[in-house]
């Protein structure tokens, strides 16, 4: 058992399987083997009495290993692991640290006692990859924690702490945070005279009723996904079913799921997104810049939004503006915006606090000085940036990173207004700032390596999930919604309307289609502000004041409770701009939409693929999956244009008339 990740060492009647799988105790084949082994050896030993499971490192098992998934299955699986344990004559006690997460939290299940250190976290996050608990985890969860826990933990997916584990039967006994070990053999010596206690031989605790009020309560956050569902029917098979049925069930139920395009889509968006966070040529052994302190310039919403990024990651900020008023104004929404946190419990009152301690408001750019990085936001005119970048390279430390938050302009251009192009990038973030993940880090023709590393750092100690994307008009992601609008406006000439379109991208699973997008945004964005320059469809709902939610009406009217409705208005403006452009209205199917509004978007995905400016394929699906709310079961617009087929793709742009890119057409054969 040399090269094997499991160890075993024999504490006086005590037996310790010991695990060390960097980085996160994943139940590959190796472990799985060394750990039916070391219970061998442990059934085999008449002085062992009892055992103790742990890991090394920085987690207790977080896992089957998903990589596996897509390979041949080896011997043995971990239900039969699993049983084994749980079948041991001798005491099994699980002592958990780190994340003991999905076939990790199944193992501590099949064991009998369960000790954990008070920071640990258990949780069966299989949903969140399109699967369920697939060792036994939807059966035994019930038993072990409740109907209503087990409910929770596996349809929703999130972990839940030590405390409360213990406070549900999940857990026995907390540990010392530093001598887990020793309590764990302690706590083995304690079970002895106890014996084993088999979780499937535990009676399901709880109140079946509360699995059909969760499910109800959810209904919404679940539309287009077929897990929770799964998870939900598997914890109530367990109400009802003889336990080995209850598992025959949960079997035929993780089988289906795991062939499913839904987790095949969510299981590379997983690795998608850790892929993300690595940048092509450039190694390890480039280190990032310190980032103590931050500067915003603008305390707008985006601004103010930024700044709370950092001020939450206890990083503080100077936040800019020119005027005192807009100054106020805008730490005052940031203020507000914490204390709503506060009051639906998210945060404490004392963590508002220290979160707005952290921030200095200032009407003077000199005080960025001592900045280790700022984020321009203010308004998206190139000659406004270049002025402040001008001012920034005179007032900014050397080494200072200076990021604008620009959706489109040209960074290289920003850059050159400084005499340090190499500490100038973009860091684009999405709206509203503080709560969207996305984070696009725009790289300039100059930007030094360690400039883009610390940009991508710091993202990543904010909670943002960082994608590098290149210079280019709109970059990734609002580049690719170009098309998409320009698409949805010409469907309108031609016959369909906003609901037809936006009610296409809902049943795809978009959180919105595009009208319902620019209501919510505002359709006056970008608009001249001449109500008597009327060139287009935008510029007629804008002179009539349809600048969306915000007036009351845009593409849709709305009521006092923001209900859109079909508005006869904008009919008769489309009608009108449709009889002028001379386009001859007629049924448009809703395939018809797909493959003019979706479709062009992963063309646009090849074309930004083939000048350079994403990284690889599935950068530009984690854009879109945390930048735009594109459903993660269908894996992102590249991944779905795999999936639907590049073949079928080329002859749907053909079909309309549009420019393939060369790269689609080459996989199309
Ligand atoms: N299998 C294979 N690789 C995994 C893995 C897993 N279960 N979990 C993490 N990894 C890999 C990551 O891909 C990453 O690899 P990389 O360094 O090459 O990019 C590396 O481990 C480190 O992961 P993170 O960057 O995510 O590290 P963090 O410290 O930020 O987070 C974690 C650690 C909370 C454990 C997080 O990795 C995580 O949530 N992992 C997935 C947990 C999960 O979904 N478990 C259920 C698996 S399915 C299952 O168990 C089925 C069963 O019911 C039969």
């Amino acid at each position: 058992m040399t090269d094997s990740p499991i160890s075993t060492r024999i504490d006086g009647d005590v037996l310790i399987i010991t695990s060390n799988n960097p980085p996160v105790n994943a139940l590959g084949a190796a472990v799985r083997i060394g750990l039916d082994a070391g219970l061998k050896e442990a059934l085999d030993n008449d002085a062992v009495q009892a055992v103790v499971v742990r890991c090394d490192g920085r987690t207790f098992f977080a896992g089957a290993d998903i990589t596996e998934f897509t390979k041949p299955p080896v011997e043995p699986m971990l239900n039969v692991v699993i049983d084994r344990f749980e079948a041991s004559p001798k005491p099994v006690i699980a002592a958990i640290h780190g994340t003991a997460l999905g076939g990790g939290c199944e193992v501590t299940l099949g064991c009998h006692y369960r000790i954990a250190v008070p920071s640990a976290k258990i949780g069966t996050p299989e949903v969140k990859l399109g699967l369920l608990p697939g060792a036994g985890g939807t059966q035994r969860l019930p038993r072990v924690a409740g109907i209503e826990t087990a409910v929770e933990m596996c349809a929703g997916g999130s972990p839940i702490s030590a405390s409360k584990a213990l406070e549900v039967g999940l857990v026995d006994k907390l540990a010392g945070e530093d001598s887990l070990e020793a309590d764990a053999i302690a706590f083995a010596r304690e079970c002895i005279a106890k014996g084993p206690r088999p979780s499937r031989e535990m009676p399901v605790k709880g109140d079946p009723a509360s699995i059909e009020a969760y499910a109800k309560a959810n209904a919404k956050k679940f539309r287009g996904f077929e897990a929770p569902a799964a998870n939900i029917a598997c914890v109530e098979a367990a109400t009802r079913l003889p336990f080995d049925e209850g598992i025959a069930f949960e079997r035929q139920n993780f089988m289906k799921l795991m062939m499913g395009a839904q987790s095949a889509a969510q299981r590379h968006i997983f690795f998608a997104e850790r892929q993300a966070a690595k940048i092509d040529g450039i190694g390890d052994d480039v280190n990032p810049r310190p980032v103590k302190k931050v500067g915003v310039i603008g305390a707008g919403t985006m601004g103010g939004g930024i700044s709370m990024n950092f001020l939450s990651a206890g990083i503080p900020v100077t936040i800019v503006e020119m005027k005192q008023d807009a100054l106020d104004r805008g730490t005052g929404v940031m203020r507000k915006n914490y204390e709503a946190s506060a009051a639906k419990g998210r945060l404490k009152p004392e963590q508002v606090e220290q979160a707005m301690g952290l921030l200095t408001p200032t009407l003077s750019l000199e005080d960025l000085a001592d900045c280790d990085l700022v984020i321009e936001a203010v308004f998206e005119q190139m000659e406004i940036k270049k002025e402040i970048f001008g001012k920034l390279d005179t007032i900014c430390k050397p080494g200072a990173i200076l990021a604008s938050n620009t959706s489109y302009l040209d960074i290289d251009e920003i850059a050159a207004s400084t005499s340090r192009p190499q500490d100038v990038l973009g860091m684009h973030f999405f709206s509203p700032a503080n709560v969207m993940k996305l984070l696009e880090v725009v790289r300039g023709d100059k930007t030094a390596p360690d400039a883009l590393v610390t940009a991508m750092g710091i993202a990543k100690k904010i909670g943002k999930v960082a994608v590098v994307a290149g210079v280019c008009h709109g970059f990734i992601g609002n580049r690719m919604l170009m098309p998409r609008q320009v698409e949805a406006m010409k469907l309108l000439m031609e016959g369909a309307t906003p609901a037809q379109v936006d009610k296409v991208h809902v049943d795809f699973g978009m959180p919105m289609g595009p009208f319902q997008m620019s209501d919510l945004a505002g359709v006056d964005i970008g608009w001249h502000r001449d109500p008597n320059l009327i060139e287009n469809v935008r510029d007629a709902l804008c002179a009539k004041g349809r600048w969306g939610q915000k007036t009351g009406k845009g593409f849709y009217d709305y009521d006092e409770k923001r209900t859109p409705s079909p508005s006869a208005e904008v009919q008769a403006i489309l009608d009108d701009f449709a009889a002028k452009s001379g386009a001859v209205k007629r049924e448009i199917s809703d395939e018809e939409i797909v493959e003019r509004t979706l479709y062009p978007m992963v063309n646009e995905g090849y074309l930004i693929l083939e000048e350079g400016k994403a990284q690889r394929a599935s950068d530009i699906d984690v854009v879109w999956i945390y930048g735009y709310g594109w459903p993660v079961y269908r894996g992102g617009p590249m991944f779905w244009g795999d999936l639907e087929g590049a073949k079928k793709i080329v002859a749907g742009l053909e079909k309309h008339g549009f420019a393939v890119a060369k790269s689609l057409k080459a996989k199309a054969g």
